[in-house]
């Protein structure tokens, strides 16, 4: 695993949108997998400024983003879909059909989660994904457990993660306790991935990720498989 050592924040942010900048100048017609959360913030609007700077053309660029909360309304602004179109895709050039996101409200999520895995492989498989990662190492909605799947599931949230995500609610039983997530295998299929840590509450996951120890209780850990990842980290997060 190749380690960017950042400063602070800012630095991560911008390290991230270049080497997204970097794939959709090197591809323009690259497939991205993309995160919500706090951390990738700083990057979506670094990436919003270079489109409007005309220093990155999203047009041929297709997305899927890694995961949705089940049962949740599109238009609920908790939802990962508000989240991204607010935060992102409103403010770039990229085609809407192009967008995909786990549809948090199907009747028939096993369906779902298997037309979601199929659209992925009939798009080419992914060659960019943006990774956050967990105070538990999850990954996704890849949770520490006995077993990790490895397709697109629906899962049942750890009461960890419920209450790291209870901040964004009005109270913690507001939280969706099941998600929608690419499992470990869809992830690891991806041709690139670059995973993003900021913060001292990340140290112990990224501690783990980084002993080269594999566990599926820090399902972050299963990126030593893989051939091809860029852990983007600032200090605190690399204490
Ligand atoms: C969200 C996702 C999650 C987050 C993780 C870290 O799509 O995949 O695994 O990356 O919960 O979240 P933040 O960045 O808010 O600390």
């Amino acid at each position: 695993m190749r380690i960017i050592r950042c400063k602070n924040y800012d630095e991560v942010s911008e390290v991230a949108a270049r080497i997204v900048a970097a794939q959709v100048t090197m591809k323009p017609d690259c497939v991205l997998g993309l995160p919500t959360g706090s951390t990738p913030l700083g990057m979506y609007s670094r990436l919003i400024q270079k489109n409007k700077e005309n220093k990155i053309d999203f047009s041929n660029v297709t997305t899927f983003n890694l995961d949705e909360y089940f049962p949740i309304s599109r238009s609920n602004n908790q939802s990962y879909y508000y989240f991204m179109f607010e935060n992102f895709f409103n403010h770039i050039n990229i085609n809407k059909e192009n967008i995909h996101i786990p549809n948090g409200e199907t009747t028939d999520p096993e369906a779902e989660c298997a037309s979601y895995e199929a659209a992925i492989e009939a798009a080419g498989g992914i060659d960019l994904q943006v990774l956050g990662i967990g105070q538990n190492g999850h990954i996704g909605f890849n949770e520490p457990g006995d077993f990790l799947e490895s397709t697109t599931h629906i899962t049942t949230l750890t009461q960890s993660t419920i209450a790291a995500n209870s901040r964004f609610f009005e109270s913690i039983d507001d939280v969706p306790k099941k998600a929608l997530t690419s499992g470990m295998g869809t992830i690891l299929k991806s041709k690139k991935i670059i995973i993003l840590a900021s913060g001292k509450a990340k140290s112990e996951a990224v501690k783990s990720l980084l002993s080269g120890k594999i566990t599926t209780q820090n399902p972050s850990t299963m990126l030593n498989l893989h051939k091809d990842v860029t852990l983007i980290a600032d200090e605190d997060a690399l204490l």
